[in-house]
């Protein structure tokens, strides 16, 4: 791991570790993968101000996430199949951030199931769920989640429909594995994954086996997930789930402000500014140029988290500048399990730490409280903007 120096090396190495169609999963955008590309460019384009000589030896990373603490202003994201990109990976992942203070978010479409998180961690966890049609399913996993002592529910509000991922037909991707020569010859190049796989708890969505009633083989498992994604769902179904959920509530997927009105309407805890990684509207703005608008929108009554392109501690100062209380972190985290599992997770955990900690000191900045336009080229003279502007909404009276 000593080579291992930034979250790319990560990646180069998952790609060499794992099978094609679970690394593709995990890499792939929608369609042209326009919003992809447009996460990651926007957030670039976001200029750092290098800030000399302001005393910076008190610097802690450490704030709060939904009244919660923690060591860093970022969590992982729920990813599906975690543990396709090595055995137990949702349990690793979970022990990874669970080592570091930091969150981490359990997929309804994970292999490992809640219940396993739960006896091999010990602590809670956010869960993340799809409504989906069947509704006593939605409210079987949501009791299953508070049994479990989940701390937060992420309700995902953006994948009425799936966008379609080019890579996920053309290889064939399913859980477990398709077996297709291709594949075959594929996994027997990865011997340490394959090995991982083997001993690993489960080999299919370990929240749905046994819990969808009659489906108790892999085959018509997958079938029923293709049907149940809900186009008809709506905000209706959102304060379905706040009644019926007793915990913290946050919705992920916000890309507009008025949606983000709504959910804060509502009593979301907390809203995601999302465009799902660039895996669903391709064409959508990236989700850094949507977020400050949004922030505007929701004022301080819901925290307003944020994630789409993070590969660098400085990506999170940038969302964190432009109005985000915390980030999630999804490809970069992925990466780190499907290159090394836990020890993985924890190097790409402690790659955003140091990256965030050295961007805060070379910016003049102690607390992640500081954070704020100031930090960003040009944020200096919006600032003095908005000063003037309510100076002048005052002495207007
Ligand atoms: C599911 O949420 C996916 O993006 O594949």
């Amino acid at each position: 791991m000593k080579n291992i120096t930034c979250i790319d090396d990560l990646r180069v190495l998952a790609r060499r570790r794992v099978p094609r169609a679970f690394f593709d999963y995990a890499d792939s955008g929608s369609y042209n993968e326009e919003t992809l590309r447009a996460n990651r460019a926007d957030l670039e384009a976001i200029k750092l101000r290098q800030r000399v000589l302001v005393d910076v030896s008190e610097r802690t990373l450490a704030t709060t996430i939904i009244g919660q603490k923690v060591s860093a202003p970022f969590a992982l994201a729920p990813v599906g199949l975690c543990g396709m990109q090595h055995g137990n990976g949702e349990i690793l992942s979970a022990q990874a951030a669970n080592a570091a203070g930091i969150p981490f978010t359990l997929s309804t479409m994970s292999i490992c199931s809640i219940e396993d998180v739960a006896e091999a961690t010990g602590q809670p966890f956010w869960f993340q769920l799809y409504v989906i049609r069947d509704r006593d399913f939605s409210k079987d996993i949501l009791s299953r989640a508070v049994a479990a002592k989940c701390s937060a529910l992420v309700l995902t509000v953006d994948l009425q429909v799936l966008g379609q991922r080019h890579r996920d037909i053309k290889n064939g991707m399913t859980v477990p594995p398709e077996i297709r020569l291709k594949n075959i010859i594929d996994v027997a190049t990865k011997p340490a994954w394959a090995w991982s796989i083997l001993n690993g708890k489960r080999k299919t969505f370990g929240n749905l086996a046994g819990h969808v009633k009659g489906m108790d083989n892999v085959n018509s498992l997958a079938q029923w997930i293709g049907t149940q994604f809900d186009p008809a769902l709506s905000w209706k179904d959102v304060e379905w789930i706040k009644k019926i959920w007793p915990g913290k509530l946050i919705l992920k997927g916000i890309l507009d402000a008025d949606d983000a009105k709504t959910a804060v309407k509502l009593g979301a805890d907390a809203i995601v500014v999302s465009n799902h990684g660039g895996r669903q509207l391709d064409g959508a703005a990236s989700s850094i140029s949507m977020l400050p608008k949004i922030a505007e929108a929701v004022g301080s009554d819901t925290e307003v988290l944020f994630d789409g392109g993070i590969r660098t501690g400085a990506d999170i100062m940038r969302a964190l500048a432009l109005g985000a209380r915390a980030c999630l972190i999804g490809r970069a985290y992925i990466y780190g399990l499907g290159a090394a599992g836990e020890a993985g997770v924890a190097k790409a955990i402690d790659i955003l730490k140091k990256e965030l900690d050295v961007a805060m000191a070379l910016t003049g900045t102690n607390r992640i409280a500081e954070i704020d336009g100031r930090v960003l080229v040009g944020g200096e003279v919006k600032k003095k903007a908005a000063r003037a502007k309510l100076k002048s909404k005052t002495t207007q009276g």
